[in-house]
């Protein structure tokens, strides 16, 4: 029995410096306090700060997602030989303009953070994984992945876009023992709004009036419960929806 359960002993959390990021390098240390975590993001202080709160087995690297050579050199500055769990977690929604009017930084933005900082990461990071012939990758993608909604255009495309590239892994990476789970949330209160609206406190607020969106915490439990199950079970996908909302675009906004 204990040989098929998972016992992790290095974790690497992209984007832990808030948000699900933050909240699964917590669970994943309270789960098991055991396995040392790399986090990554680019805000150091906040990866200081909670890696402090962690405690010595947390380590963290201020690091660009986007920038193709500080990601493929990770291996230089880190020892990934006893790497378990990778969660692709970095990304953002920038802008929510109609197609028309949408700022192409924004969209570069989000391709180069979602999708290609996603892609040197992963494949960065796999070799340690088949060489070992084990190990889980959580990616983070979204209902935005698999519905699209007025406006999303390019956040649809990424996030449809990792969809693809987790079929994609489980055909290439079948008998090497990898897992591959995608965990697709609804919407969620975390620095995402703030971020896709450039900083404007009042219009992210107005994402969630009425409703109660997901904490960070259901989406961290909603991880870890897939990590956990035992290493012939592989939870391909989870989507984890708000009560209030049923779909991309029906949201119930009756609530006070
Ligand atoms: N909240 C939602 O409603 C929702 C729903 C479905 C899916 N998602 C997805 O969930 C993931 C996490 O989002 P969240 O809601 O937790 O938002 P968040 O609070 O804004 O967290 C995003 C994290 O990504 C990091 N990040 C962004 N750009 C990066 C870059 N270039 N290099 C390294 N790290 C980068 C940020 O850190 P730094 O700024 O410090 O770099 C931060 O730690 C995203 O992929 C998002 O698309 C969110």
């Amino acid at each position: 029995m204990e040989k098929n359960r998972f016992l992790p002993k290095l974790a690497v959390i992209s984007g832990a410096s808030s948000g699900f990021g933050e909240a699964i390098a917590r669970s994943v240390a309270s789960r098991w306090p055991e396995c040392r975590l790399l986090l990554l993001a680019r805000r150091e202080d906040r990866l200081r700060k909670l890696a402090e709160e962690i405690g010595p087995l947390c380590s963290f690297e201020a690091l660009d997602i986007r920038q193709r050579t500080a990601v493929e050199t990770l291996p230089e500055r880190h020892d990934f030989r006893e790497l378990s769990i990778i969660v692709n977690n970095a990304g953002l929604a920038a802008g929510m303009d109609s197609f028309s009017h949408a700022q192409i930084d924004d969209w570069e933005a989000m391709i180069d953070t979602n999708l290609k900082g996603l892609l040197y990461l992963t494949r960065t990071l796999v070799p340690f994984l088949t060489e070992n012939k084990s190990g889980h990758i959580v990616q983070i993608g979204s209902v935005a992945g698999r519905q699209v909604y007025p406006k999303g255009h390019v956040y649809n495309a990424t996030k449809f876009g990792v969809r693809a590239l987790n079929e994609g892994l489980r055909m290439d990476l079948l008998g090497s023992g990898i897992r591959v789970t995608s965990v697709d949330p609804g919407m969620a209160e975390t620095e995402f709004s703030l971020v896709r609206f450039h900083g404007d406190e009042k219009q992210a607020k107005t994402v969630y009036r009425g409703m109660e969106p997901l904490r960070a915490q259901d989406v961290a439990e909603a991880v870890v419960w897939a990590l956990d199950r035992p290493l012939h079970v592989n939870v391909q996908e989870i989507m984890l929806m708000p009560t209030d909302q049923a779909s991309a675009r029906d949201i119930w906004r009756g609530g006070p």
